[in-house]
């Protein structure tokens, strides 16, 4: 039984939603139609009426404005329902500033020394553009950077930063990509190489780093993995389509109302 000051003007989809809290669920819905609303409520069920700790939770977005905006309606519906809970101990946020904080909590995992920088966009441009000659010695860079008679250096460096972060974005393996058959692959596999060798030895990471070093320390210290896996039982994602090519493929037809849809797999 719901206690009544929980009982908020959710519709029967939506309340379906906010009260199955075990096992996957994924929902799909239009835009405006109370997605972000389910989930906020769907946090404050979860903590309120299933005596959930904020630390089990994990509530992930992408864009910096989404994470402020379900910060700022979690924080005030807990304040209308006159309820305390530290927020700071629930991972609530983007997926990189989520990965940025596990590499900090672990740092003696992770290639990081102390006080490493983290690059903006431009920073990471920059850094690429001061050190474009040891890229530009290696054999194939034309493929990823173009050619020096039609581009200037400042963008052949940005071009080649592009080629890097996809890299690191989609996780690929640096080895496999210095053997592959195709010469601009292989060109891109050792400018990832270089580029790496050089990050660390700055100690910086760069926005698409986070996340690879991120997946890096999950994958080779599996007891900061079971650590966190023990810990995060709930995870829920918002905005899930601006990372999921099936979901995307789904947007093009958009349904008016919330739908559950279990699934079988975690
Ligand atoms: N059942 C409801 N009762 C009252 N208000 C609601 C309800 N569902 C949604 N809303 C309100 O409708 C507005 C849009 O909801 P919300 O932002 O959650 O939608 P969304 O699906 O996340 O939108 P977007 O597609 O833009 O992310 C908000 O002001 C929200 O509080
Ligand atoms: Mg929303």
């Amino acid at each position: 039984m719901i206690k009544s000051s929980l009982i908020s003007a959710a519709n029967p989809q939506q309340l379906e939603a906010i009260t199955t809290t075990e096992g996957p669920l994924l929902i799909i819905a239009g835009p405006g139609s109370g997605k972000t609303f389910t989930l906020v409520e769907r946090v404050v069920y979860l903590l309120t009426e299933k005596d959930i700790f904020p630390e089990c939770i994990m509530v992930v977005t992408f864009t910096d404005k989404a994470a402020q905006e379900l910060t700022t309606r979690i924080s005030n519906r807990l304040d209308q329902l006159g309820v305390r809970f530290n927020l700071n101990e629930m991972y609530l946020g983007t997926f990189h500033s989520i990965c940025l904080r596990w590499l900090q909590d672990h740092r003696e995992f992770t290639r990081l020394k102390h006080n490493f920088t983290v690059f903006d966009e431009f920073d990471q441009h920059y850094f690429v553009y001061q050190r474009f000659s040891a890229f530009e010695a290696l054999e194939g860079i034309t493929h990823l950077a173009g050619n020096p008679a039609t581009a200037s250096t400042w963008e052949r460096s940005e071009s080649l930063m592009k080629w890097i972060n996809t890299v690191s974005e989609e996780a690929l393996d640096i080895q496999a990509l210095l053997v592959a058959p195709d010469a601009a692959i292989q060109a891109l596999g050792r400018c990832a190489q270089l580029y790496h060798t050089l990050l660390e030895e700055q100690n910086a990471l760069d926005f698409s780093t986070i996340q690879r070093e991120a997946l890096h320390l999950l994958r080779t210290y599996p007891p900061v993995r079971d650590a966190l896996k023990e810990r995060i039982v709930y995870v829920m994602v918002d905005e899930y389509q601006d990372f999921s090519v099936i979901d995307q493929c789904k947007q093009t037809n958009p349904t008016d109302k919330v739908v559950l849809q279990s699934t079988n797999n975690g």
